[in-house]
């Protein structure tokens, strides 16, 4: 069933443009995906709402935008260079790696063949930088965007004279050399990252901690996501990294996974570690001066970090609807009307001139205020299947009655539910829909 569930998803993603693989027409390159003309918008709108809620309607945060390659000793300091591995067994026989806690016995999976020892197989992308491909010139794809938030704390704090608590944020591509990545764009090698380090003195670290973990909940469920869908889970002593004092994921319950759910987001309390590291390392000085106590001391900080692949996969699988309407299955993606990527179809009922012509002018009417898409093929039954599967919340249809009364018929993507309207009241009509956020 589950999987049944998920051949269709990538179905439609590929059909309707949401998702492809990366470079198919080569057999396709695995773990790297790309987004298409509907995929694209959806992920700016993931971005630009997570961006909303984290920086531009707080003004205790700030955001940045830094190089993905980073002076390599940052993943020294961070422990990536030493730590960042997994342990890996190969088959002698056919040659494939896996991580060595997804297989069971001493037996390849694919041929049967002799496995290996388990050996450690650092995930960071290597590469060179400058005309010299020596041991000297060694630079990391960075597998997290963190790191550079950290290194660039006293930059911050001078150019914006932030005090604690406040926070820095920064959405950015990630690179991890995931062996055995498998479902769909569960887990990649290059991948977007949504990450808010929130700067904090260490005794009030526990209270951010809690804060962090109900907005980030609630921002998952303001998105749409059902509460049904998430869960918080916190990790066991065993799980957590050594300096971190507590961390509780975001989970989602993806229907692919064993065990139903899968982390979206973390939400640690790192203590001072990642500051006390980068000091250690450079030398800078990446302390914070409380003026006004006149006293000096290295911040705590609470993280939240989040995956913009894995919200968006979330984002389609809990959108994805089956139902039978007038004896047919319709599909529908259940977008909220803030994250779907397009808002309003503008249809006329049919090919004709007379509704083609004021239908083009009520979408250029409607275009530079909302994503708005205009077809005028195949029947109307057919185009609004169309936008239902790419989870459109409205229509509007330009029909003969349409030329005389100057009015249109707009359409609930959820409910069906149409009215008519007078093409002059369009405007301020979908103004107050989408104030509300629904038709109701
Ligand atoms: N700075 C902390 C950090 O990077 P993480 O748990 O390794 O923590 C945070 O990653 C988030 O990044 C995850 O919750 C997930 O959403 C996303 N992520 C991590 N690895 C990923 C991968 N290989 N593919 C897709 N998303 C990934």
């Amino acid at each position: 069933m589950a999987e049944d569930l998920m051949t269709k998803i990538v179905s439609l993603c590929k059909r309707r443009g949401f998702i492809f693989q990366s470079s198919e027409i080569y057999g396709g390159l695995q773990s790297c995906w790309d987004y298409g003309p509907l995929g694209v918008e959806l992920k700016n709108n993931v971005k630009r709402l997570w961006w909303n809620a984290v920086v531009k309607e707080r003004d205790d945060v700030a955001g940045m935008d830094a190089s993905i390659i980073m002076h390599p000793k940052t993943w020294e300091a961070s422990g990536h260079v030493e730590n960042f591995s997994d342990p890996m067994v190969d088959c002698k026989k056919c040659k494939q790696r896996f991580r060595a806690d997804s297989v069971q016995g001493k037996q390849c999976p694919d041929c049967g063949g002799e496995l290996t020892e388990a050996r450690q197989f650092n995930l960071m992308f290597k590469t060179f930088m400058g005309p010299v491909e020596d041991a000297t010139a060694v630079v990391y794809l960075r597998p997290e965007t963190c790191q550079a938030i950290f290194v660039n704390f006293q930059n911050v704090v001078t150019a914006t004279r932030l005090r604690i608590p406040f926070g820095v944020a920064q959405i950015g591509k990630s690179f991890r050399n995931e062996i055995t990545p498998r479902n769909f764009t569960f887990r990649l090698r290059e991948f977007e990252q949504m990450e808010l380090e929130y700067f904090v003195r260490e005794e009030e670290a526990p209270k951010w901690f809690e804060y962090w973990v109900e907005e980030r909940r609630k921002w998952y469920g303001e998105m749409g996501i059902r509460p049904e869908s998430l869960r918080l889970r916190e990790h066991g002593k065993d799980e957590l990294a050594f300096y971190a004092k507590r961390c509780i994921d975001v989970e989602f319950k993806f229907p692919f996974l064993e065990g139903g759910y899968g982390e979206l987001e973390g939400i640690a309390n790192r203590g001072t570690y990642d500051l006390s590291q980068q000091m250690k390392f450079s030398g800078a000085d990446l302390q914070y001066l409380d003026k006004e106590k006149n006293e000096r001391f290295t911040p705590a900080v609470v993280e939240s970090s989040g995956g913009v692949d894995r919200s968006i996969l979330a984002l389609i699988c809990d959108a994805y609807h089956e139902e039978e309407v007038v004896g047919e299955t319709r599909v529908v993606l259940r977008f909220k009307p803030k994250v779907a990527p397009i808002k309003i179809a503008v249809l006329p009922l049919s090919k004709k001139a007379e509704l083609c012509e004021p239908a083009r002018a009520i979408e250029r009417m409607l275009r530079p205020h909302w994503e708005t898409f205009y077809d005028e093929t195949q029947s109307i039954g057919k185009r609004y299947r169309r936008m239902d599967e790419v989870g459109t919340p409205y229509a509007v249809t330009f029909d003969f009655d349409s030329i005389n009364d100057k009015q249109v018929t707009v359409r609930d993507r959820d409910t069906l539910k149409q009215v008519r309207l007078p093409i002059d009241n369009l405007m301020k009509f979908f103004e107050d829909l989408f104030r509300r956020g629904a038709w109701e």
